[in-house]
């Protein structure tokens, strides 16, 4: 089919590109067959042989089509606690209500019923690429991949992996290294063998965080990712009660550890990374690994602000989590605008450790532009995946954001606000009831019957 609309993406970091009625083809396969733009000779007749083929779609009035969101790091079965328990630190956090509410995820039909109110909330919200933790067990692991392949949402799956006894109760955890490992390997195929999996859903190695793995654990997925390239995703260098776990543990950084096991390839999504040294961030780039940004969480759980402009500037590769629960909500509309928050605080705050006078970082701030950007073509990026933008050959997951839906919270006025007007607004004040459809590979999935 062939969308006519006006479409707004960033895929360069800082830069807006808006394409005012213009025309997107989706092949046969859910790519972008061709974007043309308004005016030329090639919009009339794309346009025209659309329509005698009777696949034009067209955006209602007034609308806007934007890149869908890729959500960097969400825990699925915490979906159930989302908005509880945000005000104890993160280790009691895990082992009084985290750690019980995951293991009840042994039991199927609890899985199966919470992932699907998760994956539906998720696509109503915009997500239409998320990274998932799961939990330790592999059934309800592969339940998660049953429905978001059913409901045609673009998901990275991974069985937690967690087998240090020292760390992790004994009703939750694998129960050897080598059990984790076999679990994580039996997802893996389990991705690879579905019928119905053309490329949607992707199998991700997950060890839960330094602290909850034993060295043999580490080992084995390090291998493991250098034998199957899949993708890898941790948390890092988190809360200074994580980061200093790992330190007194080892004597080096989270970053170094994973490096030291083999788990730092391009293909690894690191969550957090807020205590990254200078060293730690030379290291992700030279490896290519991305960072999962996860601004709302830590402010609950973190201890931090992740130096988002220090990463960038190093040219780490960025995007932006959620971190379902750590942060409470399943929008990634709310995480661009808490990414700019925290942006301003980390800028302009007063450190009482500063001299008198002296406030925060200078230049850490971003605005909507940037933020906009990492919820879409940088998640993208991280993740290796043709996603995030309008162009050839990257995958149609769009959102179509009407301002006058009804019950939505934002307002446009045609003799105020330009084009990029809109978009700012779109990012300081959408709702979920402003996303009038959602599609994924071309596919509609929620939302208007477009
Ligand atoms: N560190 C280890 N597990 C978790 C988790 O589930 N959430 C967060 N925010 N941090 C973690
Ligand atoms: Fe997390």
């Amino acid at each position: 089919k062939t969308i006519a609309g006006t479409f707004c993406h960033a895929p360069i970091l800082g830069e807006i590109e808006i394409l005012r009625d213009a025309l997107v083809e989706i092949d046969g396969e859910g790519r972008i067959a061709k974007v043309v733009a308004a005016g030329s000779a090639a919009h009339a007749e794309t346009r025209a042989a659309a329509e005698a083929a009777g696949t034009l779609v067209v955006a209602p009035p007034r609308s806007y089509i934007l890149p869908g969101f890729v959500d960097l790091h969400i825990h699925a079965p915490q979906y159930p606690q989302l908005g509880k328990a945000l005000d104890v630190p993160l280790e009691v956090w895990l082992q009084q209500h985290t750690f019980p509410l995951e293991a009840r995820y042994a039991n199927l039909a609890f899985a199966k019923r919470h992932y699907s109110a998760l994956v539906d909330d998720l696509i109503a919200n915009g997500t239409t690429t998320a990274l998932y933790f799961a939990t330790q067990h592999v059934e309800a692991s592969k339940a998660l991949v049953d429905i978001c392949l059913e409901k045609g949402q673009r998901a990275l799956v991974g069985k937690v992996a967690m087998d240090n006894p020292a760390e992790c109760p004994d009703y939750y955890r694998d129960s050897s290294a080598e059990a984790g490992i076999a679990g994580t390997k039996a997802l893996i195929d389990y991705v690879a063998a579905h019928p119905e999996n053309h490329g949607l859903v992707h199998p991700v190695i997950t060890p839960r965080f330094v602290p909850s793995c034993t060295d043999p654990m580490l080992e084995g997925l390090g291998e493991l990712a250098r034998e199957c390239g899949c993708h890898v995703q941790t948390h890092c260098s988190e809360s200074d009660w994580a980061h200093g776990y790992v330190l007194d543990r080892f004597g080096r950084t989270d970053a170094e550890t994973l490096d030291r096991f083999g788990l730092m390839t391009r293909r690894t999504v690191l969550a957090h990374s807020n205590f990254l040294t200078d060293g730690d961030m030379d290291l992700i780039q030279a490896c290519g690994a991305g960072v999962a940004h996860c601004p709302l969480s830590n402010a609950y759980f973190a201890n931090s602000v992740f130096p988002l402009r220090a990463a960038l500037a190093k040219g780490v590769r960025v995007g932006l989590g959620t971190d379902i629960s750590g942060g409470p909500t399943a929008s990634m509309i709310e995480a661009q605008r808490m990414a700019i928050a925290a942006s301003r605080m980390l800028e302009t705050g007063v450190d009482p450790a500063l001299p008198q006078g002296a406030r925060g970082r200078p230049g850490s701030r971003i605005d909507f532009d940037i933020a906009f950007h990492l919820a879409t073509a940088g998640g993208g990026d991280a993740l290796d995946l043709p996603v995030g933008q309008f162009a050839p050959g990257f995958h149609f997951d769009a959102i179509l954001v009407d301002p006058d839906a009804p019950g939505g919270t934002m307002r446009i006025w045609d003799d105020i606000d330009s084009d990029e007007d809109a978009l700012q607004k779109i990012v300081y004040t959408a709702s979920k009831a402003n996303l009038a459809a959602v599609w994924i590979g071309g596919r509609g999935v929620s939302g208007e019957a477009l």
